[in-house]
């Protein structure tokens, strides 16, 4: 393979502090920015998030594409993405331990009922409000890839009654682990509190509607970091209008920026948070798209690469 060159085409991210890591982790490799790409034919590689519509048709030569998030969803819309090309999906050492972060913090505040004490406080209301002993909390996090994988291991940590739901069965110590739509009705039964760390598919389009609301436990709480498709907002505020959802923390929105007069805003019982939950670092991203450009010149497999069929 002659010299690779890595066109970088996220116009919505800011380009220095990615430029600098990609030289200093890999400073055989040309990097490119868009718009300004040169000889589109030496292009090898493309860095992405929300790239230009048609960009793909016009790189003759490129032979894999990274996306700078976990979810890929946006990209698998892009028909002109050959599909022989390996599409590879973020998994970056410092994006885990902030989801983590952030789902444990929520996590904890619902277990601790924080929302209700600090209502009581703008009330000036004394009252001692209780939570169960961590062992006989129910935790359940939809989705246990990278990210869940990493979110249920620190909330085991506390002691929690934690399960996780996968499409797969999986080897899952010390939690319980269910599988497949079979299976969804009595991991929900048992979720007080509820993340969803799913990827957007066709099969999880929607998941958080009515019906899956209907089979928590009364008074449960909802974290929704995977992606505001998952959520039916009508069904949502239903379940909320009849407390059979107490609290919801939401990060990821159908529209977002999430619109000034959405009623998720001022909802005293959600709250907003504006897709932050765990951003892709620069810095110690980049080491797995160097090991994966250096896996292709050495004609291996990539590590990460998105099941197109399966749409994650
Ligand atoms: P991942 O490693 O691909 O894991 C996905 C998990 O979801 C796997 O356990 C998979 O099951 C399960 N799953 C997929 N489709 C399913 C279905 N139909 N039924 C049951 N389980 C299903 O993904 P990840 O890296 O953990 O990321 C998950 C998602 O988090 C991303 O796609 C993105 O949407 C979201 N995210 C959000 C933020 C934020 O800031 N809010 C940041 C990063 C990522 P198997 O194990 O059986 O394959
Ligand atoms: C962010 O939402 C991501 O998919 O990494």
């Amino acid at each position: 393979m002659t010299r690779p060159v890595l066109l970088y085409a996220c116009p919505t991210v800011p380009a220095e502090p990615w430029i600098v890591e990609f030289r200093r982790a890999m400073p055989e490799v040309e990097i490119r920015v868009w718009p300004d790409i040169g000889e589109p034919a030496e292009i090898t590689h493309a860095f992405v998030w929300h790239p230009p519509r048609g960009l793909f048709a016009r790189l003759p030569a490129l032979r894999m594409v990274f996306s700078l998030g976990a979810g890929v969803e946006r990209l698998l819309d892009h028909a002109e993405l050959p599909p022989e090309i390996p599409l590879i999906r973020m998994v970056d050492p410092s994006l885990g331990r902030d989801m983590t972060i952030f789902v444990v913090m929520q996590a904890l505040r619902y277990h601790r009922r924080m929302p209700e004490i600090e209502r009581n406080q703008r009330a000036r209301i004394w009252s001692e409000v209780d939570a169960p002993m961590a062992s006989d909390r129910r935790i359940g996090i939809l989705g246990y890839g990278e990210l869940g994988r990493l979110c249920a291991d620190s909330l085991k940590g506390f002691g929690f009654d934690l399960s996780v739901w996968s499409r797969s069965p999986r080897d899952a110590p010390g939690l319980r682990a269910f599988a497949g739509v079979a299976e969804l009705p009595a991991f929900l039964a048992r979720s007080e509190i509820l993340v969803c760390l799913l990827p957007l598919t066709p099969e999880t389009a929607g998941i958080l509607n009515a019906e899956t609301f209907a089979q928590l436990p009364q008074g449960a709480c909802l974290i929704n970091v995977g992606r505001g498709g998952h959520l039916v907002e009508a069904d949502f505020l239903a379940a909320l209008a009849s407390g059979r959802i107490a609290e919801a923390t939401l990060d990821v929105f159908a529209e977002e920026p999430l619109p000034a007069d959405h009623p998720f805003w001022s909802h005293e019982r959600i709250t907003v948070t504006p897709h932050i939950a765990a951003l892709t670092q620069p810095r110690t991203a980049v080491s797995m798209i160097a090991v994966n450009i250096g896996r292709d010149a050495a004609g291996l497999p990539p590590l990460y690469q998105v099941d197109r069929s399966r749409g994650y």
